[in-house]
């Protein structure tokens, strides 16, 4: 179904991100169908551009980043034509009067800034002053949305002079992940698994973001962040909030948002002994992180294991482990939720091998879910057990819809277009993941910790290791 007619304005619209990821998606949902024969999309950069130039680089982009079933090229040039661009000056004049002129009345105005949040209060402020913005515009904003609580409290304090929260779209592109909305599918639309979903029944979750790719090219900003910034305060919180939070009332964004922020608010702090730091060594030639980062003396973390507690009433003693890191065996983003014994065995003389049920939901790649149940193994030679998967691809369970699974940034654009602001972060959940977050970085700087060194290709550091031995379980092994 199109959305209704709109503006989109891309600021940062010859960036990087714009390039690999807005821009295509925005083609994909085009050539979908999904976009009116209103809407147009102008992009905005201090680049000395125009139209002919901007379309060019567009068109670049999409050969680039879409092929396959949607490369015809009467369609790519039909999207083309929706673009414009105009060189604007963030903190100056220039520009900004011939973007008034662009804009169409009547139609949604979405201004995405794809830029550094350095320039996120100029913007909006410009938008303001020159009568672009108005008060049923949308604003949406890309990470890092500050760096501690005090800065994004700051940006939230700007933001709010001149938009209401309602307009303000806040992205954590791994809500747009079809697979972490699943989370909601299969918790909220399935009688089977959530009466068993507290620390009654399940023993621990993990929660593994794994990568195989390293920080080389992007040093400057990595190392101002880490492991911790850059992925645990945002996406593996956002995961771990859609698996611990008690069903909200609506699918509706502040029932789903209130619920997540309970939440955070409910996180324990976290102490030296909860969490272990790895940064990836150089190898066989390979650069390590220091090179990577250009910084020879760097105390960042490339990796990241903790031990969380939520205590409330649902998880009182059950541990969520979250890991996440650069340079790993392999690129897997996995959920796993292992389950408690049952309470009595009636299998006493049985031989076979018991082990707990667990269900695991794969995010990326290969998409799916996995539930371990014990069965009888065939044969005659009396009860003995072994363990199956119910193993599901949604690619496979779902046919050719599950292959083409939308990229995130397109989901989330369409659904700014639609003004629906589930699947993205309201101001008090950042806020509230900052005050948890700030704590263990001043924890651990203040104990002027460093980094255990980790090999390339290896699941991360001993250590890591160790964190889960003390409480007598064990990582799942990181593949894809
Ligand atoms: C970004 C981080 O937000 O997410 C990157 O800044 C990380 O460091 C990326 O690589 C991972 O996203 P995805 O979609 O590839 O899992």
């Amino acid at each position: 179904i199109p959305v209704d007619p709109f503006d989109l304005v891309l600021f940062g619209a010859t960036g990087d991100l714009a390039r690999r990821k807005i821009l295509p998606g925005l083609y994909r949902r085009f050539h979908d169908g999904q976009m009116p024969e209103e809407a147009r999309i102008i992009g905005a950069a201090r680049s000395d551009l125009n139209d002919e130039s901007f379309r060019a680089l567009v068109a670049e982009a999409i050969a680039e980043f879409v092929g396959g079933k949607r490369s015809d090229p009467k369609i790519i040039e039909a999207f083309l034509q929706r673009l414009s661009y105009v060189p604007v000056d963030a903190r100056g004049t220039d520009g900004w009067q011939q973007l008034a002129e662009k804009m169409e009345p009547g139609r949604i105005r979405a201004f995405y800034l794809s830029v550094a949040p350095a320039l996120f209060g100029d913007l909006a402020e410009r938008l303001h002053q020159h009568g672009i913005a108005d008060a049923t515009s949308r604003i949406v904003l890309e990470k890092p949305f500050g760096r501690d609580l005090a800065s994004a409290r700051a940006l939230n304090a700007t933001l709010a002079a001149h938009f209401h929260e309602s307009q303000i779209y806040r992205i954590d592109h791994y809500l747009g992940k079809e697979t972490v909305q699943n989370l909601m599918a299969v918790r909220f639309a399935n009688i089977l698994f959530e009466p068993l979903w507290n620390s009654q029944y399940v023993d621990h979750v993990q929660i593994t973001v794994a990568e195989t790719v390293g920080v080389g090219g992007r040093g400057s900003y990595y190392d101002k962040s880490g492991a911790m910034r850059d992925m645990v305060q945002n996406h593996l919180m956002q995961l771990l909030c859609l698996i611990a939070m008690e069903p909200p009332y609506h699918f509706d964004p502040d029932a789903v948002r209130d619920e997540k922020l309970k939440v955070i608010r409910a996180l324990d702090p976290i102490g030296p002994d909860d969490l272990v730091r790895g940064q990836y060594r150089a190898h066989q030639g390979e650069p390590g992180y220091l090179e990577d980062a250009e910084n020879p003396a760097s105390r960042t973390e490339s990796y990241i294991a903790l031990r969380v507690h939520v205590a409330n009433w649902r998880w009182k003693g059950t541990p969520f482990y979250l890991r996440t890191g650069k340079r790993l065996r392999a690129r897997a983003s996995e959920i796993a939720i292992t389950f408690k014994e049952p309470p009595h065995s009636i299998f006493d003389e049985a031989g076979g091998d018991w082990r707990e049920n667990q269900l695991v939901i794969r995010l990326q790649p290969n998409e799916g879910m996995n539930l371990k149940v014990m069965i009888k193994e065939p044969g005659p030679g009396g009860m003995r057990l072994v363990q199956v998967p119910l193993d599901m691809s949604f690619a496979e369970a779902l046919g050719e819809n599950g292959a083409d699974i939308p990229d995130a940034y397109e989901r989330l654009i369409m659904d700014v277009i639609r003004g629906n602001q589930t699947l993205f972060m309201r101001g008090d959940e950042v806020e509230a993941a900052w005050a948890w977050t700030d704590p263990i970085i001043a924890g651990w700087e203040a104990r002027g910790d460093r980094p255990q060194g980790y090999d390339p290709g290896s699941s991360g550091p001993e250590d890591a290791l160790m964190l889960l031995h003390r409480d007598s379980r064990r990582w799942r092994e990181i593949k894809e």
